[in-house]
């Protein structure tokens, strides 16, 4: 946004103590690999996420290019959420297995040297309730992230928040309350705490996951315009049930189906405006039509 004073081309502070603090912490992200050097897209090829014997996704080669809004659309249950938890790793802690290739830039996400906690802060993720910590406040949910890559200086920790903040369109409803508890902000306010709190650390990626779908039209809107901004920056994965939210605010959609044998599967993927108005394949024709789904 033009006159925005907390462009993301700004000269960053931040970004100097938090890779020197990550770096302490953590040394480089992968042996050979300098994050630096890294474009910042995601690519994955075959991949298949399974839980036990039964696949819930299977078959996703896609490519989600730097800086625009990638959505997935697709009916309940086709695989979106265990799709996105396998691309920052969180199925990690879940009995998920994920096979084929998801690369961050030239970074192999599941490599033996990729270290996870960092790919988590490099693709940041908001879930489809916000999830504010109940117990913290406003300002110290925005800066969780940033403390706990190793973050500490006070002035420092305090801009963070107010950038974040301004840059989640939340600084002024919340800048004289910032130290009360988050959970007594409205659901729309406390999933924009949580897009803050997920830009604090300066994600290259950032993936969410109907992040809409508990919220009031003019949240929603407050949201869209938000994810529209914020791509000017960052590379955004938006699951979406809402193929009018995918119309209006992605640059490529990829549609997800569930086969005959009820795992899900990538059918179609291209430029939202094509696959929309021509898709190639009779399922996503169908699907975008409101045949099936
Ligand atoms: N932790 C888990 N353990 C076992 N099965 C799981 C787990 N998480 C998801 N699944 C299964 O994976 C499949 C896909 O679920 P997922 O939540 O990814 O679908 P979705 O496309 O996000 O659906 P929705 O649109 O309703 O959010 C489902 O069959 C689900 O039961
Ligand atoms: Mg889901």
């Amino acid at each position: 946004m033009s006159g925005d004073p907390f462009a993301r081309t700004e000269p960053r502070t931040l970004m100097a103590e938090q890779h020197a603090a990550a770096n302490t912490a953590a040394s480089a992200l992968t042996h050979g690999h300098p994050s630096s050097a890294t474009p910042p897209a995601v690519t994955l090829e075959g991949v298949q996420v399974s839980f036990g014997d039964h696949v819930a996704v299977r078959n996703v080669t896609l490519a989600i290019p730097a800086r625009q809004v990638t959505a997935l659309i697709g009916p309940s249950g086709c695989g979106k959420t265990t799709l996105l938890r396998a691309v920052n790793r969180l199925h990690d802690h879940t009995a998920g297995r994920v096979d084929g290739s998801i690369k961050l830039g030239d970074i192999d996400v599941y490599g033996a040297d990729t270290r996870p906690e960092l790919i988590r802060r490099r693709i940041g993720m908001v879930f489809q309730r916000p999830n504010p910590f109940p117990a913290m406040s406003v300002f110290e949910n925005v800066v969780s992230g940033l403390r706990f890559n190793g973050v500490h200086g006070r002035a420092l920790l305090r801009d963070a928040a107010e950038q974040a903040l301004r840059h989640a369109a939340l600084w002024d409803t919340v800048k004289d309350r910032l130290h009360q508890p988050a959970v007594r902000l409205s659901g729309g306010q406390q999933q924009r705490l949580c897009i803050a709190r997920a830009l604090a650390v300066e994600p290259d990626v950032l993936l969410m996951d109907e992040p809409c779908s508990a919220l009031d039209p003019i949240a929603t809107a407050k949201i869209e315009d938000l994810i529209t901004r914020l791509a000017a920056d960052v590379t955004i994965v938006l699951v979406t049930h809402n193929m009018f939210q995918a119309a209006r605010v992605s640059d490529q959609a990829a549609v997800f189906l569930l086969g005959e044998d009820r795992v899900g599967e990538l059918v179609e993927s291209g430029a939202t405006d094509e696959l929309f108005n021509e898709p190639k394949n009779p399922r996503t024709r169908d699907y975008v039509a409101g045949r099936v789904g």
